[in-house]
């Protein structure tokens, strides 16, 4: 069919092989499930200690303390982002569990180039260069690996479905298989697979419902930094984050985020304010910069990066209306250091007072930081985990904070050495900041 009938849009159907099963019928099923038989919940034992540790800390931490003994993991991410590198990375520093590398897109050449330039040699990594799953099974068989990698699903073929490679119908059964073999066996599996940046050919997306876990490896290419955010998990926390370097040995764990967020430089200069946010149960701290200046063409600019350009929209139209700042016809630029993606609303206070540092040309001390969020009546509102926030700056030698004056309940300020500015509107940040 060309045209959808329902939507009118031409070429969106995508072709879907439905297998038929030998036996159908309600006796067959009845006759399938009978060897499964209802148990009391409280009767189920399970092993605490079960999670498989792996080399890779921050991997352990996305996962959520560890590998789950046959749970199916979904390592998604564009082409090029280094999927392949983490998943070989983390096979080669396995010593203790034998891993199977399955490899659809590269040579076993070019696996063994890439592990030379890891720089990890490592006698328990096994490398199989196949896409066919039932021959991947027969060898599964005789190597018996304590964990799969299998990159990637796109790439994986099925003989019991008739559609190429990568097709929607392909990659169900393949993924399905996969997991069949990992519950039966209880063996970890990571499938890698690629995603589009329109998201529209994006095939591991129909896959999220039935794996376990959905990892999303990101970053700006241009960027060294790495991020491995969990969007699912069955076994653990989605708040979590994973953050690395890409060198040219291969992808560096950064156990310290706020070192690298933080740009070192030694004269002071304005437009720069630090906010102390929180990704996942991480505190860190970030800089962000802003450059405001008058337009020089008709209408001003606007543009971020790494945070939302609409939300700054709004903060500049707090500061123009309710604390009356001329902004509207400057130009203004917005950063974020590092190429880093921030969500958290507790950096509105920090993105304020870069924008207002650099409309009055006035640094702010690189000692000083920020964690509040900003309403649209100018009000500084607070957050959630103060304490944190507030311990990691003490930690990182800030001698300023400038939370909101709602977040000091039941705060033991005495506790810091850190001064606490609590404050209630922008105007007060302004004066305690430039007047
Ligand atoms: P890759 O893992 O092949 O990406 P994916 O599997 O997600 O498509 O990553 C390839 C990129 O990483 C490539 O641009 C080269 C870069 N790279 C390094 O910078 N350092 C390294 O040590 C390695 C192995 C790759
Ligand atoms: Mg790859």
């Amino acid at each position: 069919m060309g045209k959808c009938n329902a939507c009118g849009e031409w070429n969106t159907f995508v072709e879907e092989v439905i297998q038929r099963e030998e036996k159908s019928g309600p006796g067959a099923v009845l006759s399938a499930h009978r060897a499964s038989s209802p148990v009391n919940i409280s009767d189920i034992t399970y092993d605490h200690e079960a999670r498989i540790i792996i080399p890779d800390q921050e991997l352990n931490r996305v996962l959520g303390g560890g590998l789950v003994p046959g749970s199916l993991v979904l390592i998604g991410g564009e082409p090029g982002i280094g999927k392949s590198t983490l998943m070989l990375q983390t096979a080669l520093q396995c010593i203790v569990q034998k891993v199977l590398y399955i490899s659809g897109e590269e040579s076993e050449q070019q696996l063994r180039m890439r592990a030379e330039r890891l720089g990890i040699r490592n006698e328990n990594c096994f490398i199989l260069t196949e896409t066919n799953t039932q021959a991947i099974f027969q060898h599964l068989e005789k190597v018996k690996p304590s964990i799969i990698i299998a990159d990637s699903v796109q790439t994986l073929q099925t003989d019991n479905i008739e559609s190429s490679a990568g097709s929607v119908s392909q990659i169900k059964e393949c993924a399905a298989e996969m997991q069949k073999y990992s519950k039966i066996t209880s063996t970890p599996v990571f499938l890698i697979g690629h995603i589009t940046k329109d998201g529209s050919l994006a095939g591991p997306k129909i896959l999220e419902h039935m794996v376990d876990t959905v990892l999303q490896f990101e970053g700006d290419r241009n960027y060294g930094y790495r991020i491995l955010r969990s969007l699912k998990n069955r076994f653990g926390s989605t708040s979590e984050l994973g953050i690395y370097e890409m060198n040219d040995t291969g992808l560096r764990e950064v156990t310290n985020p706020s070192e690298i967020l933080l740009s070192q430089r030694d004269e002071q200069v304005s437009g720069t304010a630090i906010a102390a946010m929180m990704e996942g149960q991480r505190p860190m701290l970030i800089e962000t910069q802003a450059l405001v200046s008058s337009a020089v063409y008709g209408t001003p600019q606007r543009s971020t990066t790494g945070f939302d350009g609409r939300r700054l929209n709004m903060l500049l139209a707090v500061l123009e209306k309710r604390s009356g700042f001329r902004l509207g016809h400057k130009d203004v630029f917005l950063n974020i250091a590092g190429g880093i993606r921030v969500e958290d609303p507790a950096i509105d206070l920090a993105v304020v007072a870069a924008v207002l540092s650099s409309n009055q040309d006035f640094p702010i001390g690189s000692k000083c930081c920020f964690a509040a969020e900003v309403g649209l009546s100018g009000e500084i509102r607070p957050i959630n985990h103060i304490e944190q926030r507030i311990s990691e700056a003490d930690k990182l030698g800030f001698e300023r904070i400038f939370i909101s004056k709602y977040n000091t309940k039941n705060l033991a300020l005495k506790r810091f050495s850190i001064q606490i500015n609590p404050v209630g509107k922008i105007e007060e940040v302004y004066r305690k900041l430039f007047g």
